[in-house]
């Protein structure tokens, strides 16, 4: 399924468009009496998001019902600067009302089989299943300059396809070992968005647009949801010379 693409002129507009979409999904559920399943990606790129979220949609967005889990994590304590729950909980999670027992953090200081394994009995326990696969209302991904999403490396292009819902992955350049959802449960989800800015994933996201160059070989280039397409949302940088895609 081709993804589809809104650009924004900015990151800020950017981020402030996937702000409402979390709105609305959230406000959804709410009036359906039923909770968010969200997962979350870490990076750079979800900073704006997480401090506008913290600040502008922290009284808009109906927290109570909001469950909140990772795409990914580095093999890090949660205290270490890389963490990708560290920068959640410092910039929106301390910030706003969500229940602490609907955080479900991936254990990263642990070894990594063993937060891999603990991982995978989470959104097993605390999400619905269909096809042995937990079900996620929206995941929301970043990518990479190499065209990797969560933590699915071209060098890994396994787990877009492995039973597991969860796996250990390494990172191709630093060696670091990261804790990963794979390809088939983020493509079971029932929206998958993107946040993708700046001028150093032009070159990728034009590849993916235009179905040409290397993209067979980005993992962002195989991920969609559940009964429709991935949706990036991305910044003028982000598209280059080429923004007509
Ligand atoms: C991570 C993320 C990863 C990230 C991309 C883009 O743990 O790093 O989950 O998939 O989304 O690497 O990162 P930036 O937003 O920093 O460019």
């Amino acid at each position: 399924m081709k993804p589809e693409l809104y650009v924004s002129n900015t990151p800020e507009e950017a981020a402030k468009a996937v702000a409402e979409v979390i709105l609305q999904k959230a406000k959804e559920k709410n009036k359906q009496s039923l909770p968010l399943n969200m997962a979350v990606s870490g990076g750079n790129t979800p900073v704006l998001l997480f401090s506008m979220l913290a600040t502008e949609y922290a009284e808009k967005i109906p927290w109570h019902i909001v469950r909140i889990f990772w795409v990914d994590e580095r093999c890090v304590p949660p205290v270490h600067p890389d963490s990708n729950f560290g920068k959640a909980f410092d910039l929106l999670l301390q910030k706003v009302p969500i229940h602490d027992a609907n955080i479900f953090r991936i254990q990263g200081e642990a070894d990594p089989e063993t937060a891999a394994k603990l991982y995978l009995q989470i959104v097993e326990s605390q999400l619905p299943q269909k096809n042995n696969l937990p079900l996620f209302d929206l995941i929301l991904l970043g990518m990479g300059d190499d065209g990797h999403t969560a933590s699915i490396f071209p060098d890994s292009m396994s787990l877009l396809n492995v039973a597991n819902a969860v796996a250990v992955s390494t990172h191709p350049a630093s060696g670091q070992k990261r804790i990963t959802l794979t390809g088939q449960v983020i493509n079971s989800a029932a929206d998958v968005l993107f946040l993708v800015t700046g001028g150093s994933k032009a070159p990728v996201l034009h590849d993916i647009f235009t179905s040409s160059g290397d993209y067979r070989h980005y993992p962002a280039t195989f991920i969609h949801a559940a009964n429709r397409p991935a949706v990036f949302f991305t910044d003028r940088d982000a598209m280059g010379e080429s923004s007509q895609i």
